[in-house]
C-alpha cells in the first residue's frame, strides 16, 4: 500500500507517554508467524477512559485519558487504527471511534467470546492446548481409576471447556452457560463405576458455577483489570471426592493456553483477518471489525459486535451432540 506502519507498544500506553511506538517495517515482522504472543506487548489492565495512575502513597485513581490519545495520535501523524483484542478491547475501539479516531477492530481472544465472528483467533490453539491436556490426564486417571477434574480458561464463556471437552471425550463438561448440579455431575461419575469405567474426566471452565451459586474467583486483580476468575475445579474435585469416595485430583491447566506454537488454523485466520482490516483501512470502513463468516472474512460494524457478548447457546448442536455422545454438563 506504501503506508507508514506504526506499532504501539502495551495497549495504548504507546500512546499515552508510558511506553513506546515503533516502525513496522518488513524486517521487523519477518519470521513471527510460528511464534506466540505479541512482539507490540500487551496490558489487560486500564482502558484510555479508566487510566490507573499511581499516586505518591501507592494507591491508584482512574482517569480519562482519552484527549491525550487522540492529540498523540494527531502529533504521530495516524490516519487508522488497527485494535487487536477482545470484547475489552473492542469496547474501547467503539469509544475512540466515536471520538473521532478511525478505527478498524481485529477480534483476537482465546474466550471465543466476541459476536458477529465465527471464531476469534487464538481460541483454536487454546483449545489444541487443552485436548492435549485431556489426552494425558486420561493416562492416570485410567491407570489409577481416578477422577481427573481439568479446569480451562474462557472467563465467562465455556467455547474451550466445550469444545477441547467433547474432542477429547470427556465425561462431564461444566461450563458457565450451563449451571451445574453436584449430584448430577456425582452420578455421572457413579454411573460410570458401575458400568465398569473406573475412572472420570471432567472438564470444567473457570467461569462454570454450580445452580444458584458464584462463580470461583481468585486473588486480587491489579488495578484496572477485570477479575480473576479459577479455582471451580478444586471445589469440584473435593465435593466428587467426599460425594463419591473416588479419588480425585485437579488440575488448573492457566497460562499454557495462551501460549506456545499457534495452531496452523489460528495462523491462517490472523493472516486473513489481517489482510481483511488493511482493506477496510483502504475503503475507509472504520469503525468496522473483521469477522469470520465461513467461507468470507466480511466486515461489520463494531457496536453489532459488542451488542451482547459471544456465548455458548446450550441448544447449539456441539452440546447436543456432546450429550447424544454421552457426556453430562451436570444438569
Ligand atoms: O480473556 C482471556 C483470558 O485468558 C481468560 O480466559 C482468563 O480468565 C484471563 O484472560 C486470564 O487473565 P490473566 O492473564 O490476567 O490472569
Amino acid at each position: 500500500m506504501g503506508w507508514d506502519v506504526l506499532g504501539i507498544v502495551r495497549g495504548y500506553s504507546g500512546l499515552l507517554g508510558d511506553d513506546e511506538v515503533v516502525r513496522l517495517t518488513k524486517d521487523s515482522v519477518r519470521g513471527i508467524a510460528h511464534m506466540g504472543g505479541t512482539i507490540l506487548r500487551t496490558t489487560n489492565r486500564g482502558s484510555p477512559f479508566e487510566y490507573p495512575v499511581r499516586q505518591p502513597d501507592g494507591r491508584f485513581i482512574y482517569i480519562d485519558r482519552s484527549d491525550d490519545l487522540l492529540q498523540s495520535a494527531r502529533d504521530l501523524g495516524i490516519d487508522a487504527i488497527i485494535a487487536i483484542g477482545g470484547d475489552g478491547s473492542l469496547k474501547i475501539a467503539q469509544r475512540l471511534q466515536d471520538k473521532g479516531l478511525n478505527m478498524v477492530g481485529v477480534p483476537k481472544t482465546i474466550d471465543n467470546d466476541v459476536s458477529g465472528t465465527v471464531t476469534t483467533f487464538g481460541f483454536d490453539t487454546a483449545v489444541q492446548t487443552a485436548l492435549e491436556a485431556i489426552d494425558k490426564l486420561h493416562t492416570t486417571a485410567e491407570s489409577h481409576d481416578r477422577v481427573m477434574v481439568l479446569e480451562v480458561m474462557g472467563r465467562d464463556a465455556g467455547f474451550i471447556a466445550l469444545h477441547a471437552g467433547l474432542a477429547g471425550t470427556a465425561d462431564v463438561i461444566l461450563i458457565p452457560e450451563i449451571p451445574f448440579d453436584m449430584e448430577k455431575v456425582c452420578g455421572k461419575v457413579v454411573a460410570r463405576d458401575r458400568a465398569g469405567r473406573r475412572f472420570s474426566i471432567v472438564v470444567v471452565a473457570e467461569g462454570a458455577m454450580p445452580r444458584g451459586g458464584e462463580v470461583s474467583v481468585i486473588g486480587e486483580s491489579m488495578p484496572g483489570q477485570a477479575k480473576r476468575v479459577g479455582g471451580i475445579s478444586e471445589l469440584v474435585a473435593q465435593e466428587i471426592r467426599e460425594r463419591t469416595g473416588k479419588e480425585t485430583r485437579f488440575m488448573i491447566l492457566g497460562h499454557l493456553q495462551r501460549g506456545g506454537q499457534p495452531t496452523g488454523y489460528d495462523r491462517l485466520l490472523s493472516a486473513r483477518f489481517g489482510g481483511a482490516a488493511v482493506r477496510a483501512i483502504a475503503d475507509g470502513r472504520f469503525g468496522h471489525m473483521v469477522a469470520l463468516r465461513s467461507p468470507h472474512i466480511v466486515t461489520i460494524p463494531i457496536e453489532d459486535a459488542l451488542r451482547e457478548p459471544r456465548r455458548v447457546d446450550p441448544d447449539h448442536d456441539v452440546v447436543r451432540t456432546a450429550r447424544a455422545t454421552g457426556i453430562s454438563f451436570g444438569d
